[in-house]
């Protein structure tokens, strides 16, 4: 090559190099404890050679993994040899490095350096190259070229110890290959726990070796209300479909089940200790345990399997059959995991059936007060089992009502019990946070969620910060299937919200704007892991839209690679619906449904923008209105907002803001606000109103945004044409239980939605 092209050709690479931001050059997720950029890159050919010492051999199995990738991209195995040397790789062992997940990693144009002293150190380095070598890397014979790792100086260890994910696979199952495919994408983002939720009501999911029925009776059902539910709504989304792997007929009826044998979970242990995850077994009791009585009715106390008014029937902790039960059922599961932990579960029990003679009995002799006491005991008693099996207990925080030793972990999830964490504390328990309100990625995603998740405080800030921090090893989040039936549903209700939980529990550090920006690059390598990831959000209109005379449609696309199409005449897009030019004029009313297409064809939700034509309202006159609204709170059950109506109101007061007042705070409430909206100008407003449960928002008579009905916090938004002034406001909200949020927002002519101001609350 000629001196001066040789010249060009670096003063180009080099610059597009430098030219990128830190979040581009290199997109990792989670990022790391400490990175410092530098320039240039490595480039990996079939000469480039593995460097592994004798003291190194003991990341042989890491070794292995960065093998099978580079072979995807170079075609071979790159030839190992004992010293590092120029253009080579090495897994080095640093003795030095004391944090057990910890890892160095140097990249420079001349050798790339892998240095850990654990081999889980060395395994996340390996995922951190990973994810700097080209995504085409994923897939065998996609033969990316260039190999290219841009230069970097790392020096990286986890925040927090426990990393976790939980699956339910008892509500709905999923197959060994599932499982690897879920701990594939925990171990790419740096997760080392795989909390597995094998029993429950709907169904055991483990082979016991003394109870063969529990999985030749339990593992199956007939269709339940749940998976009715879910075969509705899979007339509208083929991911709500039952698996039809997991069907089989018997005595003419179809039955839905599957579960692991031991050799089965054997093979899941191992494949999650090559990515360095502990599989943690949750076998859930003395509640949530159906299917474990329908195969050995002997476990309750009154001989009943059903279901109570709010829990199913619970085993008997009365009994000494159920003590034995318990105990050669925890023998095998203890046997089988290598985890130091065991989970129990111990949530949600419906105690009204502990009324019998036997428990009078044992009440009487252990001195125990009421059926808290009974659980209390249940629960102690099997921690100390599971203690001379050399085991921990963990349970949900339900366990610490009839009181716990303190050597027991606490898993803390009902987000509206606030002193929970606390209590934990107090008691010396050591705690994981999986709150409902961030952590349950059951609950339907949407626009907030991922950057809910992100902004998690893993420590919340009313405790106190030095004890807490030591008390809570970190968190986890928990996917209950009761509506994910499928694997492309579970994957789609994960991601990307696991990658913004990695990157809390990882990095604890925010820079969420630089994690959106990472996040954007890790889209093509999950759709070619075949993740059937949620499309990003689009953003740029409301779906109840209005207009005076006219307006126009311009969406904005999270990634460029977004394909938009549309239909004007009710029927959801298809891949051939006409593509969204970047401006739609709007003359006349009209609903357009829109939806975004990747590349590979994965569909985005289905947005449907309603365009309703009205003129600017007209302000109402009111004599010298006070500030704030007039809150009328009620207490009671209200599945919608419209049944307060009927209702008797517990008290009435005013607020200066939109927020549930203290005073109507109860299990299951609502509250109706009432008054003006002091507008200062006019215009077409935008609301989003953000409700858990539900909510509804009227402006001068008119529908504006209806988020009613029971869910967990989703913003919905809406439009309404306001002339300067004084209009009624009607917001209802209603609380069925759990935590709740309540959030009214406003934008004016494409602004970022803020707060309404106080001022602009009259009655
Ligand atoms: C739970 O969600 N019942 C732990």
């Amino acid at each position: 090559m000629k001196r001066f092209l040789w010249l060009l050709l670096l003063v180009l690479t080099t610059g597009s190099a430098s030219a990128q931001t830190a979040p581009e050059r290199y997109p990792l997720i989670p990022y790391p404890a400490s990175l410092t950029p530098a320039t240039g890159t490595f480039t990996i050919t079939k000469a480039t050679q593995l460097a592994l010492s004798k003291e190194s051999k003991r990341f042989a199995q890491e070794a292995e993994q960065l093998q099978l990738l580079l072979t995807n991209g170079v075609g071979a195995p790159l030839k190992t040899t004992k010293k590092a040397g120029a253009s080579s790789i090495e897994l080095r062992y640093d003795a030095s490095i004391t944090a057990p997940e910890g890892y160095k990693l140097t990249i420079t144009p001349q050798q790339v350096t892998l240095a850990a002293r654990e081999p889980a150190g060395m395994f996340r380095a390996v995922q951190t190259v990973r994810q700097l070598l080209p995504p085409t890397l994923e897939k065998a014979g996609k033969g990316a070229t260039p190999l290219t790792l841009p230069a970097v100086q790392i020096e990286d260890q986890p925040a927090y110890a426990w990393r976790g994910m939980h699956l339910d696979v008892s509500r709905h199952f999923f197959d060994v290959a599932y499982l690897k495919k879920y701990m594939d994408l925990l171990a790419l983002y740096k997760f080392n726990k795989l909390h597995l939720h094998l029993t429950d009501d709907q169904g055991w999911r483990l082979e016991i070796k003394k109870y063969p029925k529990l999985t030749e009776v339990g593992a199956w059902r007939t269709f339940n209300n749940q998976d009715s539910a879910c075969i509705r709504k899979s007339k509208d989304n083929p991911d709500m479909a039952l698996e039809t792997k997991f069907l089989r007929q018997r005595n003419g009826q179809t039955e839905y089940g599957g579960f692991y044998t031991q050799d089965d979970m054997r093979g899941i242990i191992a494949y999650a200790a090559a990515r360095h995850i502990e599989v943690i077994p949750e076998i859930d009791m003395p509640g949530h345990m159906m299917a474990a009585i329908r195969a050995c009715p002997f476990l309750t106390c009154n001989g009943k399997n059903d279901w109570g008014k709010l829990f199913s029937t619970p085993i008997c902790p009365c009994n000494e059959t159920t003590y034995e039960f318990v105990e050669n059922v925890l023998t095998e599961v203890a046997a089988l995991f290598p985890s130091p932990y065991v989970h129990i579960g111990a949530d949600e029990v419906e105690k009204t059936s502990w009324s019998t003679a036997a428990c009078t009995e044992l009440m009487q002799k252990e001195g125990i007060k009421d059926v808290n006491g009974l659980q209390s005991y249940f629960v102690r008693r099997v921690e100390r089992f599971l203690q001379s099996k050399g085991k921990k207990m963990i349970g949900w925080d339900d366990m610490l009502e009839g009181g716990i030793d303190a050597s027991a972990t606490v898993m803390y999830w009902r987000s509206w019990v606030k002193d929970a964490p606390a209590k934990a504390l107090h008691n010396g328990n050591p705690l994981i946070m999986t709150p409902v309100s961030t952590l349950y990625f059951d609950n339907l995603p949407d626009k907030n969620s991922v950057e809910k998740v992100y902004q998690l405080e893993v420590v919340p800030s009313d405790l106190d910060p030095t004890s807490a921090r030591k008390a809570i090893l970190g968190a986890q989040a928990n996917l209950w299937t009761e509506q994910i039936p499928s694997e492309n549903r579970a994957d789609y209700m994960v991601m990307p919200r696991m990658t913004a939980l990695a990157e809390v529990v990882w990095t604890n550090k925010n820079q969420y704007a630089s994690y959106l920006s990472r996040l954007r690059q890790h889209y093509p390598r999950l759709a070619l892991l075949n993740v059937h990831y949620r499309v990003p959000d689009l953003a740029g209109f409301s779906e109840e839209s209005v207009f005076t005379d006219r307006t126009t449609l311009a969406v904005e696309k999270p990634l460029d690679q977004l394909i938009l199409r549309y239909t004007t005449d009710g029927s959801t897009p298809t891949a051939t619906s006409p593509v969204l030019p970047a401006a739609l004029p709007i003359t006349q009313p009209t609903t357009v449904k829109l939806v975004a297409f990747t590349p590979e064809g994965l569909r985005g939700d289905t947005y449907t923008i309603r365009y309703r034509q009205q003129p600017y309202a007209t302000p109402v006159a009111a004599k010298a209105p006070a500030s704030g609204l007039t809150a009328t709170y009620f207490t009671g059950y209200f599945k919608k907002s419209a049944l307060m109506q009927e209702a008797k109101a517990n008290g009435s007061i005013t607020v200066t803001s939109v927020q549930v007042p203290k005073q109507a705070e109860a299990d299951q409430f609502g509250v109706q606000f009432r008054g003006y909206l002091d507008v200062p100008e006019t215009g077409v407003y935008t609301f989003y109103l953000t409700c858990d449960d539900g909510g509804t928002l009227r402006l001068a008579d008119r529908m504006v945004v209806d988020n009613d009905g029971l869910h967990s916090a989703i913003e919905k938004s809406g439009q309404v044409a306001l002339s300067k002034g004084l209009h009624p406001i009607a917001l209802d909200f209603v609380e069925g239980g759990g935590g709740y949020t309540l959030l009214l927002k406003y934008s004016k002519d494409g602004s970022e939605p803020q707060q309404v101001p106080a001022s602009w609350l009259k009655h």
